[in-house]
């Protein structure tokens, strides 16, 4: 299962690719802003960052990049993603799950613009991203969790449904808005191509209280003398 790092924030980025190995950034209007950068500036830095990295490709290394939320018509959803597009090949277009977006994102994959269906929250939701042809497809996991709604099944349903009518690794199914290890390992056990959370969540889960207690353990137990 692939890591991508859900921040628009070059030092994040950074941190996340030298330490984790990350496989690919995803950022939203509030990871943007959050980077106290206009948007412009954001995303071409983060398309800077890649090149000089020598990660180009979207096959490499995709960075999910979303359109202008307040657009609802389908050919003003192309538009901006064209143009968000042509910025860097890295790039996959964040559309949300609604009847226009899933338009854009079957027009937009049809002339090869790679594309990201987001705010998804059902398997139904899922299956339209799929059979429209979209690159990725974004479950958000902690905004169902916050809100008290089952999400292991609800991932479960979204893999076997894939499997079920060849959808699975075509649409990729990147679980978002990840805030726990726990989270991490349902989506793994399920069959979820990618997890996408923030830095915070990657190193909480790498850590275990019992690793540290081990640690000291295994130092005062330690032969001083030995070279
Ligand atoms: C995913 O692609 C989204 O950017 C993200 O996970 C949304 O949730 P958050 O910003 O609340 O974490």
């Amino acid at each position: 299962m692939k890591y991508f790092l859900d921040s628009a924030k070059l030092d994040e980025i950074d941190q996340a690719y030298n330490s984790f190995g990350i496989d690919g950034i995803t950022t939203n209007p509030r990871h943007i802003m959050l980077s106290g950068k206009p948007f412009m500036t954001a995303i071409t830095d983060i398309a800077a960052w890649v090149r000089q990295q020598g990660l180009e490709g979207i096959e490499r290394f995709p960075v999910s990049v979303e359109i202008d939320p307040y657009l609802e018509e389908t050919e003003a959803m192309v538009e901006a993603a064209r143009r968000i597009a042509a910025i860097s090949p890295n790039f996959a277009i964040k559309i949300p799950c609604i009847p226009s977006g899933i338009a854009a994102s079957r027009r937009l994959e049809a002339e090869g613009i790679r594309t990201n269906v987001t705010l998804v929250f059902s398997p139904a939701q899922a299956l339209f991203a799929a059979r429209n042809g979209a690159l990725f497809v974004s479950p958000f996991i902690g905004w169902k969790e916050a809100n008290g709604e089952d999400t292991r099944q609800y991932i479960q349903d979204i893999v076997d449904i894939y499997m079920n009518y060849g959808y699975y690794g075509k649409t990729q199914i990147i679980c978002a808005a990840i805030r726990t290890g726990r989270q991490m390992v349902d989506c793994a056990v399920a069959g979820a191509d990618i997890v996408t959370a923030g830095l915070e969540v990657y190193k909480d889960a790498m850590m275990h209280p019992y690793t540290r207690q081990g640690m000291d353990v295994f130092r005062n137990a330690w032969d001083h003398t030995a070279k």
